[in-house]
């Protein structure tokens, strides 16, 4: 993947209706702020094969969940940071420049 992970993208669809009812009682993962701050005793979870308690993920999806966790667990796919589109001074009249 040539951006990093981000939550809503790539993580959030790793989570099934079950998961997320059956974890519910601990935290909600559909939601990034929950997911974000349980994220390292998820990722020993799952890679643990603990978790989901119905079958281990496989190692491919273990490593992006673990690449997400380790980027700072953001919850977009990371865009390049551009300059601000409009970087040129227009005179509007009445106003003091
Ligand atoms: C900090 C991480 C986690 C802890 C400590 C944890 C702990 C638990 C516990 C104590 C239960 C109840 C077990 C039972 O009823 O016998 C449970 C159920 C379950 N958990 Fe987790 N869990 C974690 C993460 C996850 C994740 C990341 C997933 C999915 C990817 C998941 C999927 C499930 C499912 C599907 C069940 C229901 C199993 C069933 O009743 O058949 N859990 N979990």
């Amino acid at each position: 993947m040539t951006t990093p992970p981000g939550f809503e993208a790539d993580i959030k669809p790793l989570f099934r209706q079950r998961d997320r009812s059956a974890m519910l009682f601990m935290f909600d993962l559909w939601d990034h702020a929950d997911v974000a701050a349980n994220a390292a005793d998820i990722l020993a979870a799952i890679e643990g094969g603990d978790m989901p308690c119905d079958g281990a993920w496989p190692p491919e999806r273990v490593e992006l969940f673990r690449q997400w966790a380790q980027g700072g667990a953001q919850p977009l796919r990371s865009v390049r940071r551009r300059r601000p589109a409009c970087r040129r001074r227009t005179r509007v009249p009445g106003r003091p420049s």
